[in-house]
């Protein structure tokens, strides 16, 4: 390598929050130095850092940096330009420090996606009106750079939806599953052994993580202010064995799928005016075998973007893990360490100045169209279906297909059976008044599920 290089000073980075993401990023400053730094134009040099424990052993050698108790502590020190924001949680110590970063003239990067989709629009105006870079890459799909592609690389498109796999637990989940027959708990079990998911997983298999990760899409791509409340949320834990089966009988794989977009006018991601609202959600969706996203296996991550230039992008990688989200915590430093020297007065984190962040009304789903997959648990007796199929008829729902599959008890008797239904294409309004009219129905053993079949 040409070691001619002659770096300009340092960009002083405070870390806080040493989990296997921040040893991760140290691992990785001090691993790829020479090279970081070319690129970066200065080195990256961390300067201080600071944790809950300081006793815990990492498997990294910390004797070189500043130890800081408080963490606060870090957000006055002259030695630090950037502070790294790896703590978490929405509220409490993450947001204290990422508001007194700011307010001390440091850049602020973070991993920190509940932090960023319920208070970005504020941290942005904060940054922005402090001439201070915020950058959060590695908030959403890890080490995958959607958000630079997006900010950057698409930057001369109208967006007209996003959507994707941005969690790498549910996935993990639904691709075993698919791939052994197994249930749900019994997989989810594994991936908490395998540390894919964490010891309480409610905030990935309940879709709230997915929420998260797609509320800042939604500000990135649409121009839209982080809505995190109105994204509606569905997780993956109703699933059964027997549903993914039936998926794959049919054509399809299940994923659990995250997708915003503009609904009514036409929105050019940056011009949105009042009259425009914004469709969130996160559901598991049968996705068609033909489509890329039926491939994503494992903890991986993709997202896909539909641009009116750029057409069809797709974004695919390691959604978590230490070296993945580092990787995008150090783009973030390397971004800010080449915009040094010109400053950030103009910075745009959102892609837009955060007062130009519109809050757009919910676009409310019934009257969206779409194909669905609906599983109903019921008794095995006379009159059933057609109690079910009264309903859809009555609702006008028109089905496309119907599959029974009875088994009998332990003694030969009639146990629940499983039905499961594939609608036409139809509004969503429908689907929900015919459910509607079964609600409290004694043939049903169990609540029906609802799967939304995704277009390829
Ligand atoms: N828990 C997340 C996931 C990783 O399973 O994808 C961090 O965002």
């Amino acid at each position: 390598m040409n070691q001619k290089f002659e770096p300009k000073p340092p960009l002083r980075i405070a870390l806080a929050g040493l989990g296997t993401v921040g040893a991760g990023v140290i691992r990785l400053i001090e691993t790829n130095a020479l090279l970081i730094a070319r690129r970066a134009g200065r080195r990256l040099v961390i300067t201080a850092i600071g944790a809950r424990d300081r006793a815990k052993d990492r498997g990294i050698d910390l004797s070189a940096y500043a130890w800081e108790d408080d963490i606060t502590a870090m957000t006055a020190r002259a030695d630090v330009d950037i502070v790294v924001e790896l703590v978490g949680g929405a509220d409490g110590p993450a947001l204290t420090l990422a508001r007194k970063a700011i307010a001390g003239g440091k850049g602020l990067v973070t991993a920190n996606k509940a932090m960023i989709a319920h208070h970005g629009r504020e941290l942005a105006a904060l940054a922005e009106a402090a001439g201070v870079p915020l950058r959060f890459e590695a908030a959403v799909a890890g080490g995958v750079p959607v958000i630079k592609g997006l900010r950057e690389g698409a930057a001369a498109n109208a967006l007209a939806r996003v959507y994707g796999i941005l969690n790498g637990t549910c996935n993990f989940i639904l691709s075993a599953m698919e791939e052994t027959g197994r249930d749900f708990t019994d997989v989810l079990a594994e991936a908490q052994a395998r540390g894919f998911a964490e010891a309480d997983p409610a905030f990935d298999i309940e879709g709230t993580d997915a929420a998260h990760k797609l509320a800042i899409l939604s500000a990135i791509a649409f121009g839209a202010a982080p809505d995190f409340a109105s994204v509606e949320t569905a997780g993956i834990s109703r699933i059964l064995a027997a549903d993914i089966a039936q998926a794959a009988a049919l054509g399809y794989v299940i994923r659990l799928i995250a997708m915003a977009e503009c609904d009514g006018a036409e929105c050019d991601g940056a011009d949105c005016d009042g009259d425009v609202s914004l469709f969130q959600r996160v559901q598991p969706h049968l996705v068609p075998l033909a489509h890329p996203l039926a491939h994503v296996k494992g903890a991986t991550n993709a997202v896909v973007a539909e641009g009116n230039f750029s057409g069809r992008l797709l974004f695919q990688g390691a959604g978590a893990g230490d070296g993945p989200t580092a990787s995008a915590v150090v783009a973030d430093l390397i971004d800010i360490a080449r915009g040094l020297d010109a400053g950030f007065e103009a910075d745009m984190a959102f892609s837009v100045p955060a007062a130009d962040l519109v809050a757009m009304p919910p676009a409310p789903s019934g009257h969206r169209t779409s194909r669905a997959y609906i599983r109903f648990i019921v008794a095995d007796r006379p009159g059933v279906l057609a109690e079910i199929t009264a309903a859809m008829r009555d609702a006008g729902v028109s089905i496309e297909s119907l599959i029974q599959k009875g088994q009998s008890g332990p003694d030969g008797e009639a146990a629940d059976v499983l039905v499961a239904m594939v609608t036409h294409d139809g509004p969503e309004a429908a689907v929900t008044h015919a459910l509607k009219l079964l609600e409290g129905s004694p043939s049903l053993a169990a609540a029906p599920l609802v799967m939304h079949i995704l277009g390829e």
